[in-house]
């Protein structure tokens, strides 16, 4: 734990850290393009240099481990002049495309220019070397030679992260230039990661190029609930829209990074195909309800069904893309409150995509709750043959997709032989199909609510935008159908339902929403759910 000064402040810091991150803890900036905390050091931009006293010439920070009783000046003359000379020398070749470059607001040559810089060029604009702009170098980035300054973060990053290698650094001097290698294209699972990295706006995103300038955008945290993993995300959000996801660091689940796929999956939160009002079925087909005339329909139908045919005829089933509150109160309402039979769904296609590093084949974001929630539920297959012999009158389905694991026959028998089927999902699809109401409940995106990741570690989602008019968050549903059913109050909100489930389940005893913070915290050691 060496203890040095920076600027005149002294700090006592880990053994190990470089200059940057033990300024960091200062709250001091030291400007950098090359280093990045998820990469090996390649000490090429020369931005990060600083004075440290009995050292005659300046060094650069990112390769230099903070030591006991060393003296830093980050913002004296000398250091001040160099990095402006650095900057001046990276823009020299460096073209007049800010007005027209989709890194605005988040390019660091901008930023620093600013800050540090703020000289005319002395160099002609026709004396410029030009290389290749605008190229389409794989499904999801574009590279602007241009615009690079071989800070190497990306070739870097495809040698150290995915060792996949596609792109180096070509020729020589001033006409140096990153590119493929011959007869590659830039398409592995993490491509992405690049674009988030390159300090500048030579790789940008496809995808997300020239849709909305940045500085517009607000930031949620969030985690990815495309596979069991979960991710660390920002959501990018404006006006209710959400733009893209952007990885966010968590040493313990994805360091720094994300798989393309989670990445696009923001496409599914929005969009087609969501279910935006509450329907019910009738003779005439289906018509448009409030949620209490919809709430009343479904409190009705299992009424006449536990009059008529007792208790196991009412059964749920809540799959692993619900969280946690969801299959908690979704359990209360169906065990406890109805005294019904619930099973648990957690699929996954048997060729789905996996990977030694993020990827997890299974495809659902929350499994391991789902294992923790619900033990001592019906084997699914069971319920389901009870279901099509017709010994269950309503059925309850939460986010449970069956058509995918159990095929249209199984649809087609449920529809015919069980008298109500409610669903409470996002899309409209063929199990929606079979339903006699129709709940539409908010996407991860829009609602509060917990997962738990394949290696136990509990994560929060949060509402980042608002959910259409008259769908609802899950939590929220299930509460106000509980309030039905049972007199019970409604949770005013999703922390108040994790409180409960906190208090009913002990793996969870030690968990608030505020102790999860943004990183999350394991379940209890050994009550993981596995
Ligand atoms: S393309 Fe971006 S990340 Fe790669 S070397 Fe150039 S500036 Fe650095
Ligand atoms: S690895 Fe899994 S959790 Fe991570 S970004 Fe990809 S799909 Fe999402
Ligand atoms: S960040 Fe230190 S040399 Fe580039």
């Amino acid at each position: 734990m060496p203890t040095l000064q920076i600027d005149g402040q002294s700090v006592t810091v880990e053994d190990g850290i470089n200059l940057i991150q033990a300024a960091e803890r200062l709250g001091i900036e030291i400007p950098h393009y090359c280093y990045h905390p998820g990469l090996s050091i390649a000490g090429n931009c020369r931005m990060c240099l600083v004075e440290i006293e009995k050292s005659p010439k300046l060094q650069i920070a990112c390769n230099t481990i903070a030591g006991e009783g060393a003296v830093v000046h980050t913002q004296n003359a000398r250091v001040k002049h160099a990095r402006a000379a650095v900057l001046e020398f990276l823009l020299i070749n460096h073209p007049i495309d800010c007005p027209i470059c989709d890194q605005a607001g988040e390019c660091k040559l901008q930023d620093y220019y600013m800050d540090y810089d703020g000289q005319e060029s002395r160099f002609a604009l026709e004396d410029k070397v030009r290389k290749h702009k605008a190229r389409d170098i794989g499904p999801l980035i574009m590279l602007d030679q241009e615009r690079c300054i071989l800070c190497t973060r990306c070739t870097r990053f495809l040698e150290e992260v995915t060792g996949t290698g596609e792109l180096g650094v070509f020729e020589r001097g001033d006409h140096c230039a990153i590119d493929l290698f011959p007869d590659r294209r830039l398409d592995n699972r993490y491509s992405g990661n690049v674009a988030d990295i390159c300090p500048v706006g030579a790789l940008t995103n496809k995808d997300f190029r020239f849709r909305a300038r940045v500085w517009y955008l607000d930031h949620t945290p969030s985690v990815c609930t495309t596979c069991a993993t979960g991710c660390n995300i920002d959501i990018h959000h404006r006006r209710g829209e959400v733009f893209r996801f952007r990885p966010r660091h968590n040493p313990d689940v994805n360091q720094y990074w994300m798989c393309d796929e989670g990445r696009l999956s923001y496409k599914r939160v929005q969009g087609e195909g969501r279910l935006l009002q509450p329907v019910v079925r009738d003779s005439g087909g289906w018509a448009v309800r409030t949620w209490a005339d919809a709430r009343a329909q479904v409190v009705g139908r299992i009424r006449d069904a536990l009059a008529t045919h007792g208790p196991g005829s009412v059964a749920g089933i809540v799959s692993a893309q619900a969280t946690n509150e969801e299959i908690f109160l979704f359990d209360r309402l169906l065990r406890a409150g109805l005294g019904g039979a619930l099973g648990a769904l957690s699929w996954s296609p048997a060729d789905a995509t996996f990977d030694d590093f993020l990827i997890d084949a299974d495809k659902n974001p929350n499994s391991a709750g789902l294992r923790t929630l619900t033990s001592g539920t019906t084997d699914l297959a069971t319920l389901l043959a009870q279901a099509r012999e017709g010994a269950v009158r309503v059925l309850l389905l939460l986010r449970a997709d069956l058509a995918a694991p159990f095929g249209s026959e199984m649809l087609d028998a449920l529809g015919e032989t069980v008298g109500c089927v409610v669903v409470l999902d996002t899309h409209f699809g063929a199990t929606a199909e079979i339903a006699d109401v129709l709940l539409p409940i908010a996407t991860f995106a829009e609602t509060d609510g917990t997962f738990i990741n394949r290696a136990g570690r509990v994560q929060r989602v949060r509402e980042s935008v608002p959910p259409p008019a008259q769908v609802r968050p899950g939590w929220q549903a299930l509460s106000e159908l509980l309030a039905d059913v049972r007199g019970s109050a409604v949770p005013i909100d999703a922390s108040a339902v994790f409180s409960e489930l906190a208090a009913d389940h002990v793996p969870f005893r030690h968990l608030s929403y505020s102790r999860l913070g943004e990183q999350g915290q394991r379940l209890d050691p050994g009550t993981d759910g596995r």
